[in-house]
């Protein structure tokens, strides 16, 4: 089970004191359960209250969110919401205290690793984003060596592939422009699966205990790529590959910046 660790403090207080509470509500769920006398509805209770809980925490930071113009805040809205679908979709009634005991536990599972995974890969983002800011092509530039020559090699391939995607939008006149740039993403999608493959073996070689957080974050942002469907826009693919540009290299250079670069030299 992941508890709050420092690097998910995102640097405003109020959410970051919410967060904490989020963990330890879940760690009193898990310890609820693990009492002798009347565990499974003393842990009902309390994951009634994280539930309410986290409804509450979801309000206050998308309040804050449009406070500052965040571009970010409908991508969160549908994270936030389908953790409350998953929390809702959990029936206890007419089972065993076993069967409850054991369908609790594997929710907090997915709980604490989806809230660590959202905390680590969007909440971290807060803030980080110009609303409605025409991106540019990414350079990578020293500032983004972690001095491990794969992983640089590696994150410098990702950013060229970016470039591609820009250098083809911004290309008139060329034919199956479109086709152009769905290829590119694929590529990109392919490479970033490579990469990610490579930078967990390198962790695990050395035996990094960030490994984890690590492989939450990859799967998320992987996850991200493939809910891309240019198909489903038809008007204004422009402005919406912009936007999709935008979130992709403000992650990577997030990521790069203060995940990767904690990673130990060999
Ligand atoms: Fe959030
Ligand atoms: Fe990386
Ligand atoms: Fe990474």
């Amino acid at each position: 089970m992941f508890t709050f660790t420092k690097d998910c403090l995102i640097g405003v207080p109020e959410i970051d004191n919410e967060h904490k509470r989020l963990f330890e509500l879940i760690g009193e769920v898990d310890a609820a359960l693990k009492m002798d006398a009347d565990s499974v509805s003393t842990a009902m209770a309390l994951l009634n209250e994280l539930k309410q809980y986290a409804v509450t925490h979801f309000a206050h930071e998308e309040a804050y969110m449009a406070s500052i113009h965040d571009p970010e805040l409908e991508r969160q809205q549908k994270e936030h919401q389908a953790f409350v679908a998953k929390v809702n979709s959990y029936r206890f009634s007419d089972i065993t205290d076993e069967t409850a005991k054991e369908l609790i536990l594997e929710l907090l599972e997915y709980l604490s690793k989806w809230l660590m995974g959202h905390i680590l890969g969007s909440d971290i983002l807060i803030g980080q984003f110009e609303a409605n800011a025409k991106p540019m092509a990414p350079v990578f530039t020293d500032k983004f060596k972690t001095g491990i020559p794969i992983v640089d090699e590696e994150h410098k391939m990702l950013f060229d592939i970016i470039a591609k995607i820009y250098t083809a939008i911004e290309t008139e006149l060329i034919h199956d422009k479109f086709d152009l740039i769905l290829d590119i993403l694929d590529e990109l999608k392919e490479y970033t699966r490579v990469h990610f493959a490579d930078e967990e073996n390198y962790m695990r070689e050395i035996g990094y205990d960030g490994l984890a957080h690590q492989e939450i974050l990859h799967q998320k942002f992987i996850d991200t790529l493939e809910e891309l469907d240019l198909n489903d826009v038809d008007d204004n693919q422009e402005s919406y590959l912009y936007e999709f540009l935008n979130f992709l290299q403000n992650w990577l250079v997030n990521h790069i910046l203060k995940v990767d670069m904690l990673i130990p030299q060999k």
